[in-house]
C-alpha cells in the first residue's frame, strides 16, 4: 500500500474526503451534451477567486478613511510593487463578473434551468445576484472618486423616498446627513468582509442544491428518468470529473485571455469599466454634470428615471429584480428548453433580451424627452415578459421533447 494511499485511508476513517469527491467530482454524473452557456458556472466561481485574492492584497494597502482613500488607490496603482495589476484585476473582475453572471443567467432562460426541479437552485442564485449588485455597489465607493461618491449620494438617497421612514432610513445607511467617512467605513467593513461571507455561503447552497437534483441541458431533459438498471447511472451522464474538469479549464484559459487582454491593455474599458469621473477626488461641494451607475446596474436605473414618481420609481426598480424569483411559477409551458418552445416564446424572449440591453444603454446616458419614452417603452416589455408569461407560455406551440438527450 503506498503512502499517499495509506493517508487517504486514515483521513477518510476521520473526514469524507473521498466519498465527497466521489459524490460532487468523479461519480457526479452530469449530462454529455452541456455546451458552451454551461462555462459560466465554473467562470462565476473563477471570477469569485479572483476577487477575493485581489480584494486581500489591496486591503493591505488601502485606506479607509475619507481623508486617505483616494490617495491610497493611487499609491497602490504607482508606488506599490505589482500594484497596478492587483488593482486593475479587481476592477475588471467587478465588470467581468456581472458580464460572467448574465450569460450564466441567459442560459436559464434558454434551457428553462428555473423550472421543477431546480427552483431552489434559480432563488440562491437570485439571492447570489442581489448579494453581488450590493457588494459591488459598496466597493464602488472605496475609491472615493467623484463616481464613488455621487453615484452612493444619489443610490442611498432613493431610499428617502419610502414613505414615513424613508428619511431615517437613508441616514441609517449613511451614518451621516451626506456621504461622509462614516459611510465609507461601514462600507468598506460590508465590502471587505460581510457580503463576501454572504457570497461564499449563497454560492455553497447554490451548488448543493444543484447537486441534489443534477443539471439541466440544453435539451430540458432529466437524464434521472433513464437510469442504466445494472448501475443505476444516467445513460446520458457522464462523471463530471475528468470530462467536465477537463471542459471547464479549456473555457477559464478563453476565459482568462478575454480578461487579463482588458487588464493589460484596456483597463478602463473606455469608461464602462472605471468611469472618467472617479479618477478626480470625490468633492461634496461639486456635484458632476452627469451622475451615472456602473452599466451593470443601468437597465435598472433607466426603470427608476421611467417612472415619474420618485416614490413608484423606487417600487418599479425593484419590482424588476424581484419579478425574477417568480419565474419558476410563471412559466407554464409543457417543455423548458428554448429548442422546443415555439416561435411565439422565441419572439418574446428576444423582444425581452432587446429591451434589458436598450434599458442598460439608456441608463447610461442623460434623459431626454425620447431617451425617456424609449426607456418607458422597455419597460413595459419588460414587465409585460414576466406579467403575461403564463399566458403566452400556455399558448406557446411548443414541439414534442425528446425522451434522451440529442447531441
Ligand atoms: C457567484 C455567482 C454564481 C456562481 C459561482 C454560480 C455557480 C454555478 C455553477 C458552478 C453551476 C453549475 C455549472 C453551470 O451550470 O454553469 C451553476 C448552475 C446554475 N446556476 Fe449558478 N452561480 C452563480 C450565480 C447564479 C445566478 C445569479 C443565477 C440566477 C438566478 C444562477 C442560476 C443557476 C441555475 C438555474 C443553474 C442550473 C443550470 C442548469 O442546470 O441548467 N446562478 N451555478
Amino acid at each position: 500500500m503506498s503512502a499517499l494511499t495509506r493517508l487517504t485511508g486514515w483521513v477518510d476513517q476521520r473526514f469524507p474526503l473521498t466519498s465527497a469527491w466521489k459524490a460532487h467530482v468523479s461519480e457526479y454524473y452530469a449530462p454529455k451534451n452541456l455546451n458552451f452557456w454551461y462555462f459560466f458556472g465554473s467562470l462565476a466561481m473563477l471570477v469569485l477567486v479572483i476577487q477575493i485574492v485581489t480584494g486581500i492584497f489591496l486591503t493591505m494597502n488601502y485606506k479607509p478613511d475619507g481623508a486617505l482613500a483616494f490617495a491610497s488607490v493611487e499609491y497602490i496603482m504607482r508606488d506599490v510593487n505589482w500594484g497596478w495589476l492587483i488593482r486593475y484585476m479587481h476592477s475588471t473582475g467587478a465588470s467581468m463578473f456581472f458580464v460572467v453572471i448574465y450569460l450564466h443567467l441567459m442560459r436559464g432562460l434558454l434551457y428553462g434551468s428555473y423550472r421543477k426541479p431546480r427552483e431552489l437552485v434559480w432563488i440562491f442564485g437570485m439571492f447570489i445576484y442581489l448579494a453581488l449588485m450590493a457588494e459591488a455597489f459598496m466597493g464602488y465607493l472605496l475609491p472615493w472618486g467623484q463616481m464613488s461618491y455621487w453615484g452612493a449620494q444619489v443610490i442611498i438617497s432613493l431610499f428617502g423616498a419610502i414613505p414615513v421612514i424613508g428619511n431615517d432610513l437613508s441616514l441609517w445607511i449613511r451614518g451621516d446627513y451626506v456621504v461622509s467617512d462614516a459611510t465609507l467605513n461601514r462600507f468598506f467593513a460590508l465590502h471587505v468582509i460581510a457580503l463576501p461571507l454572504v457570497l461564499l455561503a449563497l454560492v455553497g447552497a447554490h451548488l448543493v442544491a444543484l447537486h441534489q437534483v443534477g443539471s439541466n441541458n440544453p435539451d430540458g431533459v432529466e437524464i434521472k428518468k433513464h437510469k442504466d438498471p445494472r448501475t443505476g447511472i444516467p445513460l446520458d451522464g457522464i462523471p463530471f470529473h475528468p470530462y467536465y474538469t477537463v471542459k471547464d479549464i479549456m473555457g477559464a484559459v478563453a476565459f482568462l485571455i478575454v480578461f487579463f487582454g482588458i487588464v493589460f491593455f484596456y483597463p478602463t474599458m473606455g469608461g464602462w469599466f472605471l468611469e472618467d469621473n472617479n479618477f478626480i477626488p470625490s468633492d461634496a461641494l461639486k456635484t458632476p454634470m452627469h451622475i451615472a451607475p456602473v452599466w451593470y446596474f443601468t437597465p435598472f436605473y433607466a426603470i427608476l428615471r421611467a417612472v415619474p414618481d420618485k416614490f413608484l420609481g423606487v417600487v418599479a426598480m425593484g419590482l424588476s429584480i424581484a419579478v425574477f424569483f417568480l419565474l419558476p411559477w410563471l412559466d407554464r409551458a409543457k417543455v423548458k428548453s428554448i429548442r422546443y418552445r415555439g416561435a411565439l416564446y422565441k419572439a418574446i424572449l428576444a423582444l425581452f433580451v432587446v429591451s434589458f440591453l436598450g434599458l442598460g444603454y439608456l441608463g447610461t446616458q442623460p434623459p431626454t424627452e425620447a431617451r425617456t419614452l424609449a426607456a418607458r417603452i422597455f419597460a413595459v416589455i419588460y414587465f409585460g415578459f414576466f406579467v403575461l408569461m403564463p399566458l403566452y407560455t400556455k399558448l406557446d406551440r411548443t414541439k414534442p421533447e425528446p425522451e434522451r438527450v440529442t447531441k
